[in-house]
Formats: C-alpha cells, sequence, structure tokens
C-alpha cells in the first residue's frame, strides 16, 4: 500500500480549529479502511505573512505540489485587513489555486434532510431533497485579469479586468459536461451575454463544447436571473457552470439555501488528481478560537478529498454517512435546533470520528 502525502494548510481564524477536526476525521477513516496517509503543515494566509513575511511562500507552494492532496482551512482576518494588497492573506489563496493550476471549483450544494429547517426556504419550494453542483473557473476571470490605479478625468479611479480565453472556457466547460453526464445530464451555464465581451464569448464556447456532449440539455442564464431563480425554484438546477466572480457569488447563496455556510465543502481541481479541498466559507475571525465554528463542511472536503484524489470512494461514503447521522444528535451553534445537543467544533469532530469507527 502507498503512503498518500496530505498537506493541510490551516491559515487563519476558525482555519486551524475546523482543519483539526477534519484531521481527526481523516485519521478515523484511514484506520477503518487501512489507507496510510501522511500529514505535513505548511504556512499560508496572514499567519505565513506574520511567520514568513510572505502569504504564500514557496515552501508551502513546494510542498503543495508534492503531495497527493492539500486540505485548507481559511486565511484573513482583521489584523491584516490594512496591509498592501500583494500582502494580503487572500493573495495567498488566490496564489495557491494558481500555482497548482487548479482551474476547476466544485462547489456542492446539497440539504442534508435534518437541516431542511435551517434552510430559508419554504419546504414546498425545496421539497425532498436539494442537490445542486455549482462548477466555478477558478484561475482566470477578474480576480486575476489586469487590474490597477488610474485617473479618470482627474480623479482617482481603480479598475479590475475581466478576460477569458477560449482554451481557458473549454476546459471548465468540458469539466461541467462531464459531470452532468454522471449526474442529471442538465447543465446550466451562467453569464453576462448581455452585457459583456468575455460572456458572449463564453457562451459561444460553451455551446461549441456542448456538440461533444449530445447527452446533455444545456441552458444559458443571466446571472441576475440565475440568482433569483436559485431562491425561486433552485430544484430546476442540477449542474451550474460559471465564471469566478459569478461562481463565488452564488456559491455563497445557495450555501444559504442548503441551510448554513457552515456545510458547504468544496474541491479545486486541475484535471489531473491532484487537488485541493477547502470549506467554501472564510476563516470568520468573530469566532475564532472559540471552538463554536462548524467543521462540517471541511470535514465533507475531507471526503472530496478521499473521492477525488486518493482514490477511496468508500472511505469518502463513510465520512458523508456519518455527517448525515451526527445532525441528528448534535449541531454547532449555528446549525442549532431545540431538542437537539449543540456542541463545539472539537466534539462535532469526535461524534463523526465515533459513527465511522462504530
Ligand atoms: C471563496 C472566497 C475567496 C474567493 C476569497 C477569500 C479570496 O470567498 O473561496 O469563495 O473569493 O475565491
Ligand atoms: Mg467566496
Amino acid at each position: 500500500m502507498s503512503v498518500k502525502k496530505v498537506v493541510l494548510l490551516k491559515g487563519d481564524g476558525i482555519g486551524p480549529e475546523i482543519v483539526n477536526a477534519a484531521c481527526g476525521v481523516m485519521k478515523a477513516v484511514s484506520k477503518k479502511h487501512n489507507i496510510d496517509i501522511e500529514f505535513e503543515e505548511a504556512l499560508i494566509g496572514g499567519i505565513a505573512v506574520d511567520e514568513a513575511g510572505e502569504p504564500l511562500p514557496q515552501k508551502t507552494i513546494d510542498s503543495c505540489k508534492a503531495a497527493d492532496a492539500v486540505l485548507l482551512g481559511a486565511v484573513g482576518g482583521y489584523k491584516w485587513d490594512s496591509l498592501p494588497s500583494n500582502l494580503r492573506p487572500e493573495r495567498g489563496l488566490l496564489g495557491i489555486r494558481k500555482a497548482l493550476g487548479l482551474f476547476a471549483n466544485l462547489r456542492p450544494a446539497k440539504i442534508f434532510a435534518p437541516l431542511k429547517s435551517a434552510s430559508p426556504i419554504k419546504d414546498e419550494i425545496i421539497g425532498d431533497s436539494l442537490d445542486i453542483l455549482i462548477v466555478r473557473e477558478l484561475t482566470g476571470g477578474i480576480y486575476f485579469g489586469d487590474k490597477g490605479q488610474r485617473e479618470v478625468n482627474g480623479a482617482p479611479a481603480a479598475f479590475d479586468t475581466e478576460c477569458y480565453s477560449v482554451p481557458e472556457i473549454e476546459r471548465i466547460a468540458r469539466m461541467a459536461f462531464e459531470f452532468a453526464m454522471k449526474r442529471s445530464k442538465r447543465l446550466c451555464s451562467v453569464d453576462k451575454e448581455n452585457v459583456l465581451e468575455s460572456s458572449k464569448l463564453w457562451r459561444s464556447v460553451v455551446k461549441r463544447v456542448a456538440e461533444e456532449y449530445p447527452e446533455v440539455e444545456l441552458t444559458h442564464m443571466y446571472v441576475d436571473n440565475a440568482a433569483m431563480q436559485l431562491v425561486r425554484n433552485p430544484k430546476q438546477f442540477d449542474v451550474i457552470v460559471t465564471s469566478n466572480m459569478f461562481g463565488d457569488i452564488l456559491s455563497d447563496e445557495a450555501s444559504q439555501i442548503a441551510g448554513s455556510i457552515g456545510m458547504l465543502a468544496s474541491a479545486s481541481l486541475n484535471g489531473d488528481a491532484r487537488g485541493l479541498y477547502e470549506p467554501i466559507h472564510g476563516s470568520a475571525p468573530d469566532i475564532a478560537g472559540k471552538d463554536i465554528a462548524n467543521p462540517l463542511a471541511t470535514i465533507l472536503s475531507a471526503a472530496m478529498m478521499l473521492r477525488f484524489s486518493l482514490d477511496e470512494p468508500a472511505a469518502a461514503d463513510d465520512i458523508e454517512k456519518a455527517v448525515a447521522d451526527v445532525l441528528n444528535v448534535a449541531r454547532t451553534p449555528d446549525i442549532a435546533e431545540d431538542g437537539i445537543k449543540t456542541v463545539g467544533c472539537t466534539e462535532m469532530g469526535r461524534l463523526v470520528e465515533n459513527i465511522i469507527l462504530g
């Protein structure tokens, strides 16, 4: 049996707490399934600025490149908010995505049955279940386009640029079509084609790639309409493919529909098995260190890692099932419910471990 190497990037705020909980769960599931994982820690974000002078030290990039997969907590905090933009913790996150070529970000928004009442959307709209997969482009668009400051009519001004090349759109579209093929064969491409040149190109390339997938029913939607439809009738969606910024926004919206932002996992992939896994939420500095954060999104990210990077689908299933079960007996404060015990981050992790180990 070969040893798999996983780098832990705990980061800032609640990052260390949630990664510790997820790491405990990975150890439990590895024991049960006889998987040999070696964990190594590396610095990213504000803590990396404090300890190494930059948000993404080269050493971290090298460790991640040499690993089978990376598990990341979160970056950022008040302490670093006023640093120049090249030293902001968020730069570390964008930098590692770019350095590893992680162009595809999968963000599944799924309602666990016991959490249905946590969703602000009415029961009759949600029905029995909700399971949407957002495929967000992650290394292009306005996040990485030309940006800067200049003067406009003598006044200080700033700009960012949304730019997508044909190959960048093709590869994310293909990834989304592949996932649609494995699911219900429905794909909705979200853009702003009525206004943006980059969206016009996006739509035309997605249409062309669609010819390779005649079985998939492709629809297109403007992003403003998509934001509205997600609340009005989320069940019309199965797989959504969209740009970096639209995906950032729509996935936060989808997470709330699914009950709590503390529940949404994500996988960032580059087309081969290596990937980076992280909850979609941020570092929540207001609750950091209090042991009240919800570790389930990170635990579910670890499940995605076992599925996509470590080729251990049975272990992934075990984690996902344990998360579904734990919600009946314990809740962190963000998803608390009368009659169910409220627990902290560490205890939530332990409970998931116990369910896995039986
Ligand atoms: C996310 C986050 C990041 C993003 C921030 C922290 C840079 O919001 O992963 O969704 O915008 O991609
Ligand atoms: Mg976001």
